[in-house]
């Protein structure tokens, strides 16, 4: 039976995209909807000229966290999804709403988890002296980029090197490792993969 994803962005959506042109052929998912906290996400565009349903649920026009979940996982409902792809989705979600998709939601942080949950992650891999920075993914829990891991790609840092020289050299691993660890988990396989 085909896995129905759905994919939650706030942005530009390059892993969303990563993601959509992966799951053809023989793969077990195919994306059944592409969901946005920003109504003027640029990943909003890529999803409809790739044919996939989208919808948008603007943060700022709710009065708190849990109204905005609410319609959120309204939304969400209306396409069913089995698995959730957390890429590049900027919102923090309450326990209330991971626990509904918990064990079946993934979310990609750029950075060595567990050294750096949260934001800035590139600046204070840098700020730290760090060998190596990269991008993980892993299921997500209540606790915010905790879950257990489910893929890696470490990228080494060189000299000279900004956050911004970070970013573009890990987010084309983002894009290899996010479809090759939803492939696995499509079937079930929660098998930590590691890049290179
Ligand atoms: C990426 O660096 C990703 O690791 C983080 O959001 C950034 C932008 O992702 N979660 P995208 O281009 O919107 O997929």
């Amino acid at each position: 039976m085909t896995k129905r994803v759905a994919i939650l962005i706030s942005g530009g959506g390059s892993n969303m995209v990563a993601l959509a042109q992966s799951m053809l052929g023989e793969h077990p998912a195919r994306p059944c909807v592409v969901v946005s906290n920003d109504p003027k996400a640029g990943g909003l565009a890529k999803a409809r000229s790739l044919g996939i349903p989208t919808a948008s649920v603007d943060h700022r026009s709710f009065p708190d966290r849990t109204s905005f979940e609410a319609a959120l996982s309204a939304s969400l409902a209306r396409h069913r999804p089995d698995i959730l792809c957390l890429a590049g989705f900027m919102r923090i979600l309450t326990a209330e709403f991971v626990a509904q998709y918990e064990g079946r939601m993934l979310n990609i942080h750029p950075s060595l988890l567990p050294k750096y949950k949260g934001l800035n992650t590139h600046a204070r891999a840098l700020a730290a002296g760090d060998a190596e920075a990269g991008c993980t993914v892993h299921e997500v829990t209540a606790a915010l980029d905790d879950g257990p891991i489910l893929g890696q790609a470490r990228v080494p840092i060189q000299p000279g090197d900004t956050p911004d020289d970070l970013s573009a050299r890990i987010l084309p691993y983002e894009h290899r490792l996010y479809p090759a660890v939803l492939r696995r988990y499509s079937d079930g396989d929660r098998t930590p993969i590691r890049l290179p």
